[in-house]
């Protein structure tokens, strides 16, 4: 008898092993940067860090061939391939968080506001990501590269061959001009209900629980960096930088953001690297209470707090762009 009791407990163990740790949290899914590849050493750390940390099942989901697209695919059809697997993911389909990476963001923007039957998006957390705009372009690395994206820029950057062909000029937005950018570019204007406005965007868009835009200090990448709080130029000038409450996109609630602060369910955050480098205490702050179930109801938000509770290697920072 005892035995048979020991054998049934070593079977309830061994049962409970194998059930997935993730049944209490929600899965998520990370877009990464521009030049990135979800097989490149940062962006599979992050994922596979949160993913242990959460218990939720993590997905770095990738687009088309993941680098070379990154840089050449237009972002209507970055969104509709993103667009589709999520819809295709079966484990999404009771909901899920984003996390988005630079670049990312606007392919995880595009999957919430422009992918119709998609699962829901609960919450959704983007690190230095170019919500307003950029005036330059993000990350040239080798030489040549740069000379012949500076090339094609200059040509016209708002032309079809250039915005077909080089993806972040699918959300350059030249504040000095705005009437090109207005009939020229194809993605941002409409991800952000510029001068169309299509109600459905907006509603979905509002409709997340959390919505985190964390900026880095020191980056220089994103021109300017406070674009990761949808901040900008003014229109028609270099300056001065507008806080997102200041631009025309907040105070006429174009895409719900308005609405979204309102509710206090916008978090701004500021760290202070430089972009997408990430220390793993910032990671557990910032990015982890939100792909925890039900972290609507106490998000750790205060650094003070918790910070006696690190590890030496909390501080330990992950580069999460196209880093091998
Ligand atoms: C707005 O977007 C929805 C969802 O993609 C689409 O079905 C609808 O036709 C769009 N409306 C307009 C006016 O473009
Ligand atoms: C964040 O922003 C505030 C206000 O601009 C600033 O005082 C602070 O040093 C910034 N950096 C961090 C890491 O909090
Ligand atoms: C999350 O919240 C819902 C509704 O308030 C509740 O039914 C559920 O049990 C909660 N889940 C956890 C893991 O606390």
């Amino acid at each position: 008898m005892a035995s048979n009791n020991h054998f049934l407990l070593m079977f309830a163990v061994a049962l409970l092993s194998f059930l997935p740790r993730t049944s209490l949290s929600i899965p998520f899914v990370v877009f990464h940067g521009i030049s990135d590849n979800c097989n490149n050493k940062g962006i599979s750390q992050f994922t596979t860090l949160l993913s242990d940390w959460s218990g939720a099942q993590g997905h770095c989901i990738e687009i088309g061939n993941g680098a070379l697209d990154s840089w050449t695919m237009p972002f209507f059809e970055q969104t509709a391939l993103a667009c589709e697997k999520v819809k295709s993911m079966s484990e999404l389909s009771g909901g899920y968080n984003i996390v988005g990476l630079s670049q990312g963001n606007l392919v995880g923007r595009g999957v919430i506001e422009l992918c119709d039957g998609a699962p829901p998006v609960r919450n959704f957390v983007s690190l230095a990501g170019p919500h307003a705009g950029i005036a330059a372009i993000p990350l040239c690395q080798s030489a040549w590269f740069c000379i012949l994206v500076d090339f094609l820029i200059e040509l016209a950057v708002y032309s079809n061959y250039v915005q077909e062909h080089l993806a972040p000029t699918n959300y350059i937005k030249i504040p000095t001009d705005l009437d090109s950018y207005k009939n020229g570019c194809k993605f941002l204007p409409v991800l952000n209900n510029e001068f169309h406005k299509n109600s459905t965007y907006k509603k979905r868009f509002s409709s997340l629980e959390n919505l985190v835009l964390i900026k880095f200090e020191n980056d220089i990448v994103l021109v300017p960096k406070e674009t990761s709080w949808f901040g900008y130029f003014p229109d028609g000038s270099w300056d001065p930088i507008l806080p997102a409450q200041e631009t025309t996109l907040y105070t006429e609630d174009w895409i719900g953001l308005k609405t979204l602060d309102e509710a206090g369910k916008v978090k701004f955050v500021n760290v202070s690297g430089s972009h997408l480098e990430v220390s793993y205490g910032e990671m557990k702050d910032y990015i982890l209470p939100y792909l925890l179930e039900n972290s609507t109801a106490q998000p750790r938000l205060s650094k003070s707090s918790h910070a006696s509770a690190w590890s030496p290697h909390e501080g330990k920072k992950l580069k999460l762009y196209a880093s091998d």
